[in-house]
């Protein structure tokens, strides 16, 4: 479960606040699609999630775990794909994934699964012995994913995890995140795809400007439109005067 209470950023030099006063609450087994336009504050809100950056006010709590007063425990909850994945270049990708693994102290059996079943599911075996710095944009998005998962986290926190990704691989993660939705875990990706949000979430969580205009389901959002309008036209709509 993910709690996000009042959270507030501004950033030093800022005209206004990233992030305003945002609350915002994902339950066991859904999968939550956090979309806004460009500089909306999704990126800020999610990096308060994950501890890198630290709210001005307002709490994070992963699985009941505070991200500021209990930040270890809080850190063992979840997953983290950030939105650049070029970190770790000089690294093999096996040697990054078992680095990673090293970390969260996962088995040896564990990790050979894990890494293999990955491997194989976004088509990477025949390069685990390649440096990361010899991958394209998609071929680094999947490493960065295979690590964020490799100990196997209940909450997974991703975000535009599918940018770059060609249609096999960004199947192979929306699978990912179902499976593991549906086992009663907690997902959570940023995306400017509407029709991934769409077709993926349970629910999602539109801001604009750093606060968010809407919490719910699709249909709830599109429920408040002419029935047949596009998607498209209701986030230009929300969205044009920001
Ligand atoms: N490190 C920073 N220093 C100063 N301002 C920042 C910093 N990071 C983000 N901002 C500002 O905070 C606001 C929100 O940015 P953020 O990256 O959270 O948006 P986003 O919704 O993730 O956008 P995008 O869809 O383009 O990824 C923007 O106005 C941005 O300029
Ligand atoms: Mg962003």
């Amino acid at each position: 479960m993910i709690e996000l209470n009042n959270l507030t950023k501004s950033y030093t030099g800022g005209q206004k606040k990233a992030v305003d006063n945002l609350s915002w609450k994902i339950n066991d087994g859904e999968i939550a699609g956090f979309i806004g336009p460009n500089g909306a504050g999704k990126s800020t809100t999610i990096k308060m999630m994950t501890g890198l950056v630290s709210p001005d006010s307002g709490s994070v709590a992963l699985n009941g775990f505070d991200i500021t007063k209990d930040a270890l425990r809080a850190k063992q909850q979840f997953a983290y794909v950030s939105d650049t994945p070029d970190n770790f270049l000089r690294l093999k990708v096996i040697e990054y994934l078992n680095f990673i693994a090293d970390i969260y102290q996962v088995s040896e059996e564990d990790r050979n699964s894990r890494i293999t079943d990955m491997a194989k599911r976004f088509d990477l075996m025949e390069v685990l012995e390649r440096p990361i710095m010899e991958f394209s944009h998609g071929m680094r998005q999947k490493v960065m994913i295979m690590g964020a998962l490799v100990h196997n986290p209940s909450i997974w926190i991703l975000d535009e995890p599918m940018v770059g990704l060609d249609p096999n691989a960004a199947f192979t993660l929306k699978e990912l995140m179902r499976e593991h939705a549906a086992a009663g875990n907690s997902v959570l990706f940023s995306t400017h795809v509407l029709e991934v949000a769409e077709k993926l979430c349970d629910h999602i969580g539109l801001i604009v400007s750093g606060q968010m205009v809407f919490q719910g389901t699709m249909e709830e959002l599109k429920g408040r439109y002419p029935k047949g309008t596009y998607l498209e036209t209701i986030f230009m709509e929300i969205t044009k005067n920001a």
